[in-house]
């Protein structure tokens, strides 16, 4: 079996491929974006088995910066990922993804994200370490106060570099958030199906956008973006609208609870939800050196906060790959080479990928076979200090593909 970089001869082939494994338009949408206009491609980065001349398996990653605590790194998102059901249940599938997890250690990724099937990608070294969450915004809830004057419109190509500049100021402490750029196609090319909206301020400056749509056949807003307080009540009474119209008493907002719209409608009597327990929402890490010394500011911060800001010590991680912390009063510095007397932390995969994300702590998992922490109680709580739970979330598509 061969997997190999998808020929553009062969793009048609991949999107019946996918039109017949998922039943639906939307990852033609996505691979069709992607190869067209995503400036960042690779012709690698899709990437086929073929029998017989006809593709049969494939699998694109999206070249995205993502967040990790303050740190941007060099992430990779998968999406999608199918076989024709002609071909299903014969191997291709983990041909195809255990090819790309080394295609991408060797583009040099730092850590892979995506949402899918639980059972399947820890087959590959994913692991569940990202949670969904969401807003409710309920129909009885009364209107916010919205003091100075507005203006609602749809969605112009010139509005790009705000909301870009809006987004990423929004999802700025998220872990796993990919950081995005004003690159029009990361927003609303022609043809897509979501409704996207900005507010204006009295200057005509975009102080926020929402693109409206469904999700799993519910009505809801996959993002809503908010420069301040104002902007929040303007969201907040669009989406109070849309309810009533759409004669839900629930209307869902995939919104992280950190986010200040999150926050504005929470204070409004909205329900900010949290889902866990699914693990659809997975990480790998890729190369945990490189990773660990992108973090290095990160890490230094989360010391600083802490009785360790002052601690002269060392801290090897031993995972898919070795990595030592060379920690210096509050100086921390990444390498390889392991030193006598470390602290140490012996972590699969698995558990490696969630500590990295905050999905889960050491605290919790400390507790499965296999992970070990040598340096007692004093090394146990710098590994909490240095990698702390969170909720992280992130991988979501850009809303040209709804
Ligand atoms: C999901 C899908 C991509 C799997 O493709 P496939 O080529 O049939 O998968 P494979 O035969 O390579 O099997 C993949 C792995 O899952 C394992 N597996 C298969 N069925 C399983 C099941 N029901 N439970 C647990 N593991 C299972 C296989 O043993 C294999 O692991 P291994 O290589 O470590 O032995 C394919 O069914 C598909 O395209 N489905 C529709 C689209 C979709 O859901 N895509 C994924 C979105 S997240």
């Amino acid at each position: 079996m061969i997997v190999r970089a998808a020929d553009p001869e062969e793009y048609s082939d991949i999107f019946d491929l996918v039109d017949a494994a998922f039943k639906s338009h939307l990852e033609r949408k996505i691979i069709r974006v992607t190869v067209r206009e995503d400036s960042h491609i690779q012709p690698g980065d899709l990437r086929v088995v073929s029998v017989d001349g006809k593709v049969v398996s494939m699998m694109m990653l999206l070249r995205r910066p993502l967040r990790v605590g303050t740190a941007v790194v060099n992430g990779a998102i998968v999406a999608p990922v199918a076989t024709h059901p002609d071909h299903q249940g014969k191997g291709f599938c983990s041909a195809v993804m255990r090819d790309a997890v080394q295609y991408m250690k060797a583009q040099g990724f730092d850590i892979t994200i995506l949402w899918g099937n639980p059972w399947l990608y820890p087959h590959y070294g994913y692991s569940p370490a990202m949670v969904r969450t969401e807003l409710v915004v309920k129909s009885t809830q009364k209107k916010a106060d919205v003091k100075n004057p507005y203006q609602v419109r749809p969605f112009v190509a010139a509005d790009v570099e705000a909301m870009t500049r809006i987004y990423n100021n929004n999802t700025a402490r998220r872990t796993c958030a990919e950081v995005r750029s004003p690159a029009m196609w990361e927003w609303k090319p022609n043809g897509s199906e979501v409704e996207l909206e900005v507010v204006t301020d009295a200057e005509g400056e975009v102080i926020g956008y929402w693109s409206l749509g469904t999700d799993w056949g519910r009505p809801c807003a996959h993002e809503v973006g908010v420069l301040n307080d104002e902007a929040c009540g303007v969201v907040f009474n669009r989406l109070l609208e849309t309810a009533k119209t759409k004669d839900v008493t629930e209307f869902y907002c995939i919104i992280h609870p950190d986010h200040p719209f999150a926050r504005f409608a929470f204070r409004h009597g909205s329900e900010v939800r949290i889902r866990s327990g699914g693990g659809a929402g997975m990480a790998r890490v890729l190369n945990p050196v490189s990773l660990l010394t992108e973090m290095e500011k990160e890490l230094e911060r989360r010391l600083h906060h802490s009785e360790f800001h002052d601690l002269e010590g060392t801290l090897t991680i031993v995972s898919e790959e070795t990595v030592v912390l060379h920690i210096d009063h509050g100086r921390v510095s990444t390498d390889t080479e392991t030193v006598a007397g470390a602290f140490q932390l012996d972590i699969p995969l698995p558990s490696f990928n969630p500590l990295i994300t905050g999905y889960l702590d050491i605290i919790e998992l400390v507790k499965r076979p296999h992970v070990t922490v040598t340096g007692g109680k004093h090394a146990l709580r710098l590994i909490d200090v240095l990698f702390p739970a969170g909720l992280p979330s992130g991988g979501f598509l850009p809303l040209v593909w709804e």
